[in-house]
């Protein structure tokens, strides 16, 4: 998550008074579900290894918000959060470890290293979510991180991956969520269809506050389902699987990821891509 502020907090002036505004907060309310992420990878692996997961490492982990969750859904899970910013992982330490129970917080570990030279144990299962990989424009770069993650992976350990497409994301376009308390942008600068890069940014606006812009920016390669899968086929995963949304009545994504060789045209989509060691 590059951001181009330099501090995490920032201070907005309004009437002579002063109101925090903290963009790992506003991000983890918009953006994560780590509960639920963490419960949907144990699934997976229940479903494709018939049994529970224990070690868990979180690629690009920034505030190791699923670290934190992993720990809770078992009292010999796990977990190595990697992310090469000490800001968030600091915040990570001071928002996600700190409500644990002293118990839960000895089986957290996280690391400030770099995800393509990873020296953590060998783990069940490695995610690198919020197409965080994105950041890697070549199939080269990709091909190298897929094969250290390989690598990292224990014997019959799965790599988990979320990924985004449809019509949409080849325009330029902002949407506004409005939360309770603040609203969130998701800002697409256009798409180059010849190197296939796009860049995104995140604004906030707190409840009767200026708004205020690229609080993180992302400058990525959109890459498809089919790349990946043979991408993680091609350095030696066994098998890939898609995990495709269900559909609600009325005609949104229901939050039900369930496996398919066959996808639907969306205006905006996101699912989940699985590679077996
Ligand atoms: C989009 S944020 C993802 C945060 C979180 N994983 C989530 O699900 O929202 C991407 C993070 O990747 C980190 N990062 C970028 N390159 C990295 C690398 N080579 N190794 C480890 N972390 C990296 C950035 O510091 C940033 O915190």
């Amino acid at each position: 998550m590059k951001n181009n502020n330099t501090k995490s907090k920032h201070r907005v002036h309004k009437s002579g008074t002063k109101k925090i505004f903290n963009k790992y907060e506003l991000y983890l309310d918009a953006v994560q579900s780590p509960d639920t992420d963490v419960e949907f990878f144990r699934k997976v692996h229940q479903e494709l290894r018939k049994k529970d997961p224990r070690i868990f490492r979180e690629d690009f982990c920034g505030t190791f918000a699923m670290c934190a969750e992993w720990v809770k859904l078992h009292p010999k899970n796990i977990s190595y959060g990697l992310d090469l910013d000490p800001e968030p992982l600091a915040y990570g330490r001071a928002h996600h470890l700190s409500p644990l129970t002293e118990q839960q917080k000895k089986r957290v570990h996280p690391m400030e290293q770099n995800v393509m030279k990873a020296n953590v144990p060998a783990a069940d299962i490695i995610a690198a979510m919020n197409f965080s990989y994105f950041i890697f424009h070549s199939r080269e770069l990709l091909k190298k991180y897929f094969t250290d993650v390989l690598k990292g992976l224990s014997s019959k350990g799965l790599f988990l991956v979320d990924v985004f497409g449809g019509s949409a994301c080849y325009d330029e376009n902002e949407e506004k969520t409005k939360y309770r308390k603040f609203s969130y942008f998701w800002h697409q600068h256009g798409f180059d269809p010849v190197t296939a890069k796009a860049k995104f940014s995140i604004h906030f606006q707190l409840k009767d506050q200026r708004k205020i812009e690229d609080v993180f920016t992302y400058d990525w390669r959109m890459w498809t389902i089919p790349e990946i899968r043979e991408i993680m086929e091609e350095v030696g995963f066994k098998k890939t699987h898609v995990y495709w949304e269900g559909t609600n009545k009325k005609g949104g994504g229901n939050g039900v990821f369930t496996r398919t060789e066959k996808g639907e045209e969306c205006e905006a989509w996101v699912a989940y891509v699985v590679g077996e060691k």
